[in-house]
């Protein structure tokens, strides 16, 4: 059996506590029972340095961190998830399953922070070359929904202190990007119950999957 020479990129994003971890999990069920290799990892993170540039990012502190070190540092964690794991797994074949990717940073650094979305695309174009990915399911949800399922998950972290205001900023930020990219961007209803939430996101998958498994049986 030979694998297709380039894995399909998928990214899961959303607002604060909008269940991605739960639809990542189940995600990867589907791509099991398909027969899919793949890998599952997150932004910031997914490699030992990433994940220590994650923690930079994420720790409360007194020293405010300024807009500008922000979006560095997303890009430098993303630079190093790029060239350690995302692009040798694409090459292997195998697909990549990722919460998070270049769209928060549209959104957080973009639509919350206020940076302009011209800066933003440089630095993409500087980390990433022509890499985005093949679909993006955004999980969207009112925000003050999210943000009490996130403040009832315990401490919060850098991100999840911040107002409701942000995040108003940040979900516009990401439905402005889904009407920007209509065919890349899948929205789903993240308040409905867990079972619809599911089948949305099954039929969201469907066709690439399906696409895939023909692919190998040529
Ligand atoms: P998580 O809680 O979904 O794992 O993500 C950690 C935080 O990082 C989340 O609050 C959003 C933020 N973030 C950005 O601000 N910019 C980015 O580019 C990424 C990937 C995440």
């Amino acid at each position: 059996m030979t694998l297709p020479t380039k894995g399909r990129f998928i990214t899961v994003e959303g607002t604060e506590g909008v269940g991605k971890s739960t639809n990542i999990d189940f995600i990867r069920e589907l791509l099991n029972s398909a027969n899919i290799p793949h890998i599952v990892s997150r932004e910031p993170g997914g490699t030992p340095l990433a994940e220590e540039i994650r923690n930079v990012l994420v720790v409360p502190r007194e020293e405010k961190m300024c807009e500008l070190s922000e979006l560095l540092l997303v890009f430098a964690a993303r630079a190093q998830h790029l060239d350690q794991l995302i692009r040798p797994a694409l090459a292997r074949g195998e697909w990549v399953l990722c919460d998070r990717f270049t769209d928060a940073t549209f959104a957080y650094q973009g639509g919350g922070r206020g940076l302009s979305a011209e800066l933003i695309a440089s630095l993409q174009t500087m980390v990433q070359g022509d890499l985005r990915p093949d679909c993006t399911l955004l999980l969207d949800a009112p925000v003050d929904v999210g943000m009490s399922r996130a403040g009832a998950r315990g401490a919060l972290d850098r991100f999840e202190r911040e107002k409701l205001a942000f995040f108003e900023k940040v979900r516009a930020a990401y439905l402005a990007q889904v009407a920007a990219e209509p065919t890349r961007f899948k929205v789903v209803n993240a308040s409905a119950d867990l079972g619809s939430v599911q089948s949305e996101i099954a039929a969201a998958l469907a066709a690439q999957i399906a696409a895939y498994q023909a692919a190998m049986h040529v």
